[in-house]
């Protein structure tokens, strides 16, 4: 079972309670930090969490940087706890536009997690969907400039595993957004295909149980 989550409505949790935007983050990363944990404790063998889409750049910069700052924070503190806990933690979308630092966590904590069987834990970030079906295109054309790849080999399935999700992980079954908007802001649309959509009204930190 694979469950894929657009975690909106983090900076309204905030502005709700006369809060700056960036503490609606935080209390979004402890919302991860259950969800992590009821979906290894559940059937689910993939959960895909949209972290940072490549619209988000659009942000005022202070919030990129207290974005980037608690992913940075969360996967270095968090780390060898996802390992005990069997979780393979795998980053999908762009690796260009990134910071040494975020890069290095990220190389870290996915070379440390990586025996993990119980659960995979793929995080969006700079990731947009639209991108990933071009960087997809872009590497099976290199692939058939380098001969590795006939033109008559690319079909869904050899598109698909040339995608950032695709080394023989299912798609996601069911994708729920919560925040009340009812859109996939360009969030797996390969993958989206025939995936159940969840849409709910609570914001983020508050979709807890
Ligand atoms: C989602 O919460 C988190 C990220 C995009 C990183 P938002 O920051 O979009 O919260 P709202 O939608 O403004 O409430
Ligand atoms: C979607 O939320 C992206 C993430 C949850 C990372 P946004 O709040 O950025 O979505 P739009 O762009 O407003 O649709
Ligand atoms: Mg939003």
């Amino acid at each position: 079972m694979h469950i894929a989550i657009i975690m909106d409505g983090n900076g309204r949790w905030a502005e709700k309670q006369g809060l700056p935007r960036t503490m609606g983050h935080r209390a979004g990363v402890l919302a991860v930090e259950e969800c992590v944990r009821a979906a290894a404790n559940l059937n689910v063998t993939d959960l895909t969490l949209y972290a940072f889409s490549t619209e988000n750049w659009k942000r005022p910069r202070p919030e990129i940087s207290a974005l980037f700052r608690l992913f940075n924070g969360y996967f270095k503190n968090k780390a060898l706890e996802l390992k005990k806990e069997g979780v393979f933690v795998r980053f999908i979308g762009r690796r260009d536009r990134l910071s040494k630092a975020v890069l290095k966590t990220m190389y870290e904590v996915e070379t440390l997690t990586q025996s993990g069987d119980r659960l995979i834990l793929n995080i969006g970030i700079d990731y947009g969907g639209r991108d990933e079906i071009v960087r997809t295109t872009n590497k099976l054309i290199d692939g058939v400039i380098r001969r590795k790849i006939l033109p008559s080999d690319i079909d869904e399935d050899l598109f698909f595993k040339y995608t950032d999700l695709g080394f023989n992980r299912p798609n996601p079954d069911l994708i729920i957004r919560t925040g009340g908007d009812r859109r996939l802001s360009n969030f797996m649309l390969w993958h989206a295909a025939y995936s159940e959509i969840e849409f709910s009204d609570t914001l983020w930190p508050d979709f807890t149980h």
